[in-house]
């Protein structure tokens, strides 16, 4: 398989809001971005593998600003990281006001995909080569993110084993 930069998985969507995305105040539900930003990083995952992948895990999003009805909402996504079956993708999204074109950046989200055959079974994803200083920055991050889920994981694994002995 033969390494990719990021640039060659890169993907920016747009979405507008719509009042069936927003609660009483106007503002955009919360879990309708999550949503977006789940494809876009999902269409990364999958330019970057060539494969079918699925989410694994999402680390915590935070909202910085509301996003509100009749705003565009850009999501950049990208691969940080490319590991042996999985692969982190970040996703940042920005607010744009069609009326006056002010953008804000509202969240940021990082997110890991795993490639699956037909039986639902991990399968090697090839190397992402970053290339720019951001780039750079991004993949040795994401190796320090992927240590504190697998450690996440691990410390579940063991609280359910647990439960499971006290039962
Ligand atoms: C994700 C999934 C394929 C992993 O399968 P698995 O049998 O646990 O596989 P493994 O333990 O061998 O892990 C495979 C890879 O996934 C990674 N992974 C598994 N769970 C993870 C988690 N919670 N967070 C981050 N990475 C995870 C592992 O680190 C490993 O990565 P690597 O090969 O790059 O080192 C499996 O748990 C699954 O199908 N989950 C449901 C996915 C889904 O349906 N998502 C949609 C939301 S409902």
């Amino acid at each position: 398989m033969n390494p990719k930069t990021p640039k060659e998985s890169a993907v920016e969507m747009t979405e507008m809001v719509l009042p069936n995305d927003t609660n009483y105040l106007g503002n955009l539900l919360g879990g309708r971005l999550m949503h977006w930003i789940d494809i876009a990083a999902a269409l990364a995952a999958m330019k970057h593998s060539g494969r079918v992948c699925v989410t694994a895990s999402v680390d915590e999003i935070n909202f910085f600003e509301p996003i509100k009805l009749s705003h565009v909402v850009k999501l950049y996504a990208s691969v940080n990281r490319a590991f042996k079956t999985s692969m982190e993708i970040g996703v940042k999204v920005f607010r744009e006001d069609p009326l006056n074109g002010t953008i804000a950046h509202t969240s940021t989200a990082y997110l890991t995909f795993v490639a699956i055959d037909q039986y639902g079974k991990p399968l090697p994803v090839p190397q992402l080569i970053p290339v720019t200083d951001d780039e750079k920055r991004r993949y040795d991050e994401a190796l320090f993110r992927r240590d504190q889920r697998l450690k996440n994981r691990e410390l579940k694994k063991q609280a359910e084993e647990k439960k499971e002995e006290k039962k």
